[in-house]
Order: C-alpha cells, then structure tokens, then sequence
C-alpha cells in the first residue's frame, strides 16, 4: 500500500460543532444499537440490515474484527453520532469495489458531518486498495442522493423494484459510483489531513 496513513482518531470541526473520529472495534455495539434506535422510522425503513439488533451489529462488528469492513465512528459527548462503513464483503470479482454506509444522527445533519466521514471512507478506500465506491439507495433518500453527488459519486444504474423496505414495500435501487484514484492522486501531493482540511477544520486528537 502506498500513500499518507490515515490517522485516527482525530477531533473533526463541522459547522459549529466537533466529533472525535475513530475505527470501530469490538466494544462499541452497545453505543452502535443506541444510535440506531434513536435514528427516524424513514431511515430505519431503509436499512438494508436492522442495527437495532445487538446480534446484528455484533455481526457487523465481527465482519471489522476479521478486515471485511472497516468503519469508522463520529462520537461526541460519549455517543455515536454517525457512522461510515467501507465494506469489503463482495464476492472476488468485485475485490476492487467497497460499498459505502453511512448515516448521521439527525440533529446533526447538514453541518458537514456526512460530507467528513464520506470523504475519510474514500481515503481509507485508497489505503486499502480499493478502486471503485459504490453507495446504494432508494429514490426518497434524497439526502444521500444529494451527498454522495456533493462528494462526487455519479448515478450508474437504477435497478427497478429491487429491494423492500421494512414493511415490505418494494422500491427500486439507484446504485452510484466513485473512483478513489483520484482521491489518492490528490493524497499523493498533499497530506490526507491537509487534503481533508481544505474543506473542514481539524484540531487536536482527544
Ligand atoms: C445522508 C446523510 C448521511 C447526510 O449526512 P449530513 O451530515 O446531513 O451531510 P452533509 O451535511 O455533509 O451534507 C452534504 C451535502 O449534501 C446535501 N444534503 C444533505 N442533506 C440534504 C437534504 N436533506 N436536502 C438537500 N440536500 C442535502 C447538501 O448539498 C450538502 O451540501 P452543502 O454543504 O453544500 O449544503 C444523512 O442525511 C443520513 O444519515 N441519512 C439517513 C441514512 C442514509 O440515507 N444513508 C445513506 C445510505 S448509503
């Protein structure tokens, strides 16, 4: 692997407002259900797997002990504030691709906070040696839509009736798209944390 290391955890600035950011690890399932519970009916609709389960999360969890997935967490105040999730579980064809997660805790929404963790998931993605991001949702989310376009991500397909929300609703599936080399070229020349500076403030580590 070439290129800057990531350094966590770093104390993020977003808005008017901060959040340690850190890896993932074993020990945090309990905080991880907790932030899902307090996430909206709409977006719990949506999970593609309910973290409100500590079995599911503890699922989760084992896939980032084992290096299938690596996520990383925005803590402030003790709890989860949001979340990104590289995950690196697809079948050998696809070893170049990750598929990215994310959610913000609501009352922190449109500070930036996404827009941090989404491009700390590309870095990483590049660390890790992956090409290609991709992130999947339904046509009403529209944040998501509107983040992943704000950092980049291209619609590449949209998959009719594809997936059912938790009350069985079928909706169809817009997958969208990212390369991570040039992310990785922008790395090469610049620090990542100067990189990532350039849009948001960065203090010390607490
Ligand atoms: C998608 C989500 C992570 C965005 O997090 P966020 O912290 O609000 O994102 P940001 O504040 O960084 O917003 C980045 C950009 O997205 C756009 N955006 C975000 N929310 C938006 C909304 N509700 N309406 C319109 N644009 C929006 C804005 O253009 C913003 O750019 P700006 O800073 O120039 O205004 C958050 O809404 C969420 O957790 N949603 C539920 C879970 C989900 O849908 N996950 C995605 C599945 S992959």
């Amino acid at each position: 692997m070439t290129g800057p290391r990531l350094e966590l955890p770093v104390l993020a600035n977003f808005g008017d407002q901060h959040a340690t950011l850190r890896l993932a690890e074993s020990g945090d399932a309990h905080e991880i259900v907790a932030f899902a519970r307090r996430l909206p009916d709409h977006d719990l609709l949506h999970l593609r797997r309910d973290i409100r389960q500590a079995e599911v999360v503890a699922g989760w969890l084992r896939e980032v002990a084992e290096g299938r997935m690596t996520s990383v967490l925005a803590i402030s105040g003790g709890q989860v504030v949001g979340y990104v999730t590289l995950d690196r579980t697809q079948p050998e064809w696809m070893a170049h691709v990750a598929e990215m997660h994310i959610a913000v805790e609501t009352g922190r929404r449109e500070s930036g906070l996404g827009s941090l963790l989404v491009r700390f998931a590309l870095a990483l993605a590049g660390e890790l040696g992956v090409e290609k991001t991709i992130a999947q949702m339904t046509p009403d989310q529209t944040s998501a839509i509107a983040l992943c376009r704000h950092v980049g991500f291209r619609e590449e397909a949209r998959l009719r009736a594809h997936v059912q929300d938790l009350d069985g609703v079928r909706h169809d599936l817009i997958v969208m798209a990212r390369t991570v080399s040039d992310v990785q070229e922008e790395l090469a020349r610049v620090s990542w944390r100067d990189a990532l500076a350039a849009a948001f403030h960065f203090g010390p580590t607490v």
